[in-house]
């Protein structure tokens, strides 16, 4: 296996290749955010700083909803892996993260290593907040969603389909996060970053309903 270093240092002209110009809020700047995040996050934790860093680089290389499909997007990860000669304990721990870190509508088996677990908040703490709203909002326009429709009830439409609101994706996903969170130190961050998402909606449908004339 090559170094650390230079494992961390080839991910990252990886990471930077596939997502540098992703207009959908999984650009290279997202990566890195979370990529210091999970540093951080590590840090309290006790857990692998190493493993954290190349899942946290790569997470987003994989991704279904870059890929063709959820598949091509593990083997594309799997085979760059390989050719850097990571060790095969490594390649499967760092997999299974990847695999299993999306919130995916809530249903993703729960993450079992610590290094799962602080990548996992990781990459959530990076969809609340005024980035997260920033996203949500990005990720709509690109998929073509509209931002609000009062009336309509998207309970039983399909968490991956496109047909839904950007503001319903609030109630879907962001609003969830704060309460699935597996680190405390992961919570301790959330709390201010839920807080200004509640912030956001109050003045969102303030301003909706004209009441603040
Ligand atoms: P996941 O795909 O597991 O929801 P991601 O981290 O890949 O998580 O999502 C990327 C960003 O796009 C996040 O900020 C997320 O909240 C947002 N996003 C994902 N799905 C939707 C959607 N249907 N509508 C609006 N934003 C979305
Ligand atoms: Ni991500």
């Amino acid at each position: 296996m090559q170094s650390e270093e230079f494992i961390i240092a080839a991910a990252e002209q990886f990471a930077k290749q596939e997502l540098e110009f992703d207009p959908s809020g999984h650009d290279w700047w997202h990566v890195h955010r979370v990529r210091k995040l999970a540093l951080e996050l590590a840090r309290h934790e006790g857990a692998n700083l190493f493993i954290c860093e190349i899942a946290a680089l790569l997470h987003d290389v994989a991704d279904e909803k870059l890929n063709e499909s959820k598949e091509i997007g593990l083997y594309k990860v799997r085979s760059w892996l390989i050719t850097q000669r990571v060790e095969d304990s490594m390649i499967q721990e760092i997999m299974t993260i990847i695999s299993t870190l999306s919130y995916n509508g809530g249903k993703n088996p729960p993450m079992e290593t610590i290094e799962g677990k602080v990548v996992q908040d990781a990459d959530r703490l990076d969809a609340l907040g005024a980035i997260g709203i920033a996203r949500t909002f990005l990720y709509s326009g690109i998929k073509g969603q509209l931002l609000h429709l009062p009336e309509k009830d998207f309970q039983n439409v399909d968490y991956r389909s496109n047909h839904k609101t950007a503001i319903y994706h609030f109630y879907e996903k962001l609003l969830k996060i704060k309460g699935l969170l597996n680190t405390n130190k992961a919570k301790e961050i959330a709390e201010s970053r839920h807080r200004f998402i509640e912030v956001y909606l109050e003045q969102f449908y303030r301003e909706w309903e004209l009441e603040d004339l």
